[in-house]
């Protein structure tokens, strides 16, 4: 089919009679452009985090704001720094996975190689990046369904130390609901970290215990199809607040967005630790290996994890060892940053049998020519201090419950404004 046509044009070239509108149009098509090759890759894989009020530096959702950055953009792609994913991608299959595909990279490098052009017509940021919510789950989810916020604004005073403190925030729910996703917000010039914790209508720790959380680079707490968390009527939220005055005193209002569970709860969430505590890592030691194990004692699968070290974590490692003898690597990070605290959740739950053992593997780089080592010279020993050390290999994994939930809102109960 095509040959002939091919031919055709070849003559019709030769013989000097190639339109010149053709001809521009053949040039275009050679290279991307903005409208049409590299917007749409950007609004899957960029836009959440670059847009107005959201952690990234920069908005890249128009060709103006992106055409600047061209060049740097090429470097990040390239290097596959940018979007920020540390697992290796031999192993597990990550729901959130933000990598570029390699021809998504090679279109990217095309594009800025040829100078970055525009393209002809229009290109449109995708509906997300107009919510002004700030949520980025906003962007995946549609709305949320809930937004609790600190009633008062806290002020946050100018230089200083860091401040810990909870700040407790009522529901004011009549109903019991249950949560799939969740994300926290704050103000990120001061809001260093904040852990919401569910406190039950009777005053205690709910059995749920931590709704979800915000770090540096974290972007929402979601759970898996068929399991959820659940706030029952009269709760409220402990927002477990960790701020970093910054140079201007500046008011914080955080708050905690959670999207509903659709379908019927099958099965029960839990998070757990593989920690190494006893650590010691030796003054100039390169490479120290720290690791452990944890053993499934009912039939579960996994569906996150989220590697946890300081500055001298250099790489980690999930293995499970089946009831049967198989082995099998399930996440390998091997260039850990701690600037970037990501939770790599699978994209089917990972099933695993009671039995299966589960090792973290990590290592520590204490040397000078690790960048980010705050002092070589000395030992490094547990502590919460970025200066210290924590070898935590966090994971998240299900139970079934042997009956099915059907929560009330689900039902089609009427819900609270
Ligand atoms: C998870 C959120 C997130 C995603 C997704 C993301 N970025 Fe970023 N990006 C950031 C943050 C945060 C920074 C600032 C990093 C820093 O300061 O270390 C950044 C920095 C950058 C920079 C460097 C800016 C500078 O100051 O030099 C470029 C370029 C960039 N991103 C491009 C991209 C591109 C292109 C994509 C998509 C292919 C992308 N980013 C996806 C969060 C993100």
């Amino acid at each position: 089919m095509k040959k002939p046509l091919l031919v055709a044009v070849l003559i019709l070239v030769a013989s000097g009679a190639w339109p010149d509108t053709g001809v521009a149009q053949a040039t275009a098509n050679d290279s991307p452009s903005w409208v049409g090759d590299v917007a749409p890759v950007m609004a899957l894989k960029c836009m959440n985090c670059h847009r107005p009020g959201q952690i990234a530096p920069m908005s890249l959702l128009t060709y103006e704001d992106v055409r600047p950055w061209a060049s740097s953009i090429r470097m990040m792609v390239e290097e596959r720094i940018m979007p920020p994913w540390h697992a290796d991608p031999r192993y597990g299959e990550f729901g959130n996975d933000r990598r570029l595909s390699d021809a998504q990279v090679q279109t990217v490098l095309d594009w800025v190689d040829a100078g970055a052009p525009r393209g002809e017509g229009q290109f449109t940021p995708p509906e997300f990046a107009n919510a002004t919510d700030g949520f980025l789950l906003t962007g995946v989810l549609g709305p949320p369904d809930y937004v609790f916020r600190m009633e008062d604004g806290f002020l946050v005073p100018a230089g200083g130390p860091d401040l810990n403190l909870d700040i407790m925030v009522p529901t004011r729910l009549d109903q019991d609901i249950w949560v799939q996703a969740a994300e926290v917000r704050g103000n990120f010039n001061v809001v260093h970290h904040n852990v919401v914790s569910i406190i039950g209508p009777d005053g205690e720790y709910a059995r749920t215990g931590r709704l979800a959380s915000t770090v540096p680079g974290k972007q929402w707490d979601r759970f898996p199809n068929g399991s959820g968390k659940l706030i029952e009527a009269g709760s409220t939220l402990r927002f477990g607040m960790h701020y970093h005055p910054s140079n201007e005193a500046t008011v914080d209002t955080s708050s905690v967005a959670v999207w509903l569970v659709r379908d019927q709860i099958t099965h029960e969430l839990h998070s757990s630790v593989v920690a190494d505590p006893g650590l010691q890592i030796p003054p100039y030691e390169s490479d120290y290996l720290s690791q452990g194990e944890f053993v499934f004692e009912t039939d579960a699968a996994i569906t996150l994890f989220k590697p946890h070290m300081h500055y001298r974590g250099t790489d980690m490692l999930y293995r499970v060892t089946y009831p049967d003898g198989r082995t099998e690597t399930l996440l390998s990070v091997p260039n850990y940053d701690m600037n970037w605290q990501i939770s790599y959740e699978f994209a089917e739950p990972v099933p695993v049998p009671r039995g299966t053992k589960l090792e973290v593997i990590a290592h520590f780089d204490n040397s000078p020519e690790n960048p980010w080592n705050p002092d070589p010279s000395v030992q490094v020993l547990w502590g919460s201090d970025s200066r210290d050390e924590m070898m935590e290999g966090w994971f998240d994994y299900q139970v079934e419950l042997e009956e099915p939930i059907l929560p009330d809102h689900v039902r089609g109960t009427p819900q609270v404004p």
